[in-house]
């Protein structure tokens, strides 16, 4: 199933401490936002890519686009505030499509498989989410104590890509923002719709960039990838 993908790249990385925006950190010479780029860049199932950047980092994005050849990159928009604004950016720019994903670009290990799972829910179900079953026992607590032990069979700890109909996304985002709506993810948008959200399991490799001990733990999966490569 062809998709277009939005890649809201356009955050301070304030828990990342890097004093600049995380994404154009390096792992082994090249920044993470290339790293996600790549991915779609390979999927042949992947039609566009749109990018949500700040306008002060656009030229700086737009030299790695050119200089790592990411030819799917057709276009821009300026991100706002919250990430939902970002994303709804890009909404408001991208020509009408069957599929929309969104994806975090802080998320460079996404597997190309659980790409196209989404891809192919999205266009049957409307909405497809990625997700990785709680691991941990989880706890409710009050100051503390602690209150309830929550059935983790029903758990998903969600991730991006968030896939969607056009339609669908378009239509959520834009009642979102007309009702002053503020949601940690997209699936949220969609959820207070009333319609169904598709979760699609994803792995665990998929962690996004967000505090500096992800960084040794993305150059770990980087190298053993690599090595897995040359057997
Ligand atoms: N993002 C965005 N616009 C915002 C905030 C976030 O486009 N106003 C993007 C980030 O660049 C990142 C993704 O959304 O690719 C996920 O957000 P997060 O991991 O929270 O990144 P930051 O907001 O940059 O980090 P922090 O919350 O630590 O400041
Ligand atoms: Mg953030």
């Amino acid at each position: 199933m062809n998709y277009t993908v939005v890649l809201p790249a356009a955050g301070s990385g304030k828990r990342m401490k890097a004093d600049k925006n995380k994404l154009l950190l390096e792992l082994f010479g090249k920044p993470i936002f290339v790293y996600t780029l790549e991915v779609f860049q390979q999927d042949p199932s992947c039609e566009a890519i749109w990018l949500a950047v700040k306008e002060e980092e656009r030229s700086m994005i737009e030299q790695n686009v050119k200089k790592y050849g990411l030819t799917k990159v057709q276009g821009y928009a300026t991100g706002g505030a919250e990430r939902q604004d970002s994303v709804r950016a890009c909404l408001e720019s991208i020509p009408p499509c069957d599929v929309v994903l969104v994806h975090d670009a802080a998320r460079p290990f996404i597997e190309p498989l659980v790409i196209s799972r989404l891809a192919a829910e999205a266009h049957a179900m409307g909405a497809a989410i990625a997700g990785v079953p709680v691991k941990d026992t989880i706890k409710k607590a009050d100051n503390g104590i602690i209150m309830e032990t929550v059935d983790r069979d029903q758990l998903w700890m969600i991730q991006t890509p968030q896939a969607f109909t056009y339609e669908l996304i378009t239509h959520a985002a834009q009642s979102a923002f007309e009702d002053g709506f503020l949601g940690t993810d997209e699936a949220m948008l969609v959820e207070r719709l009333g319609q169904p959200v598709q979760i699609v399991e994803s792995t665990y490799e998929n962690v996004k960039m967000t505090t500096p001990d992800d960084l040794v733990y993305g150059k770990a999966i980087l190298e053993s990838r690599r090595q897995e490569d040359q057997r």
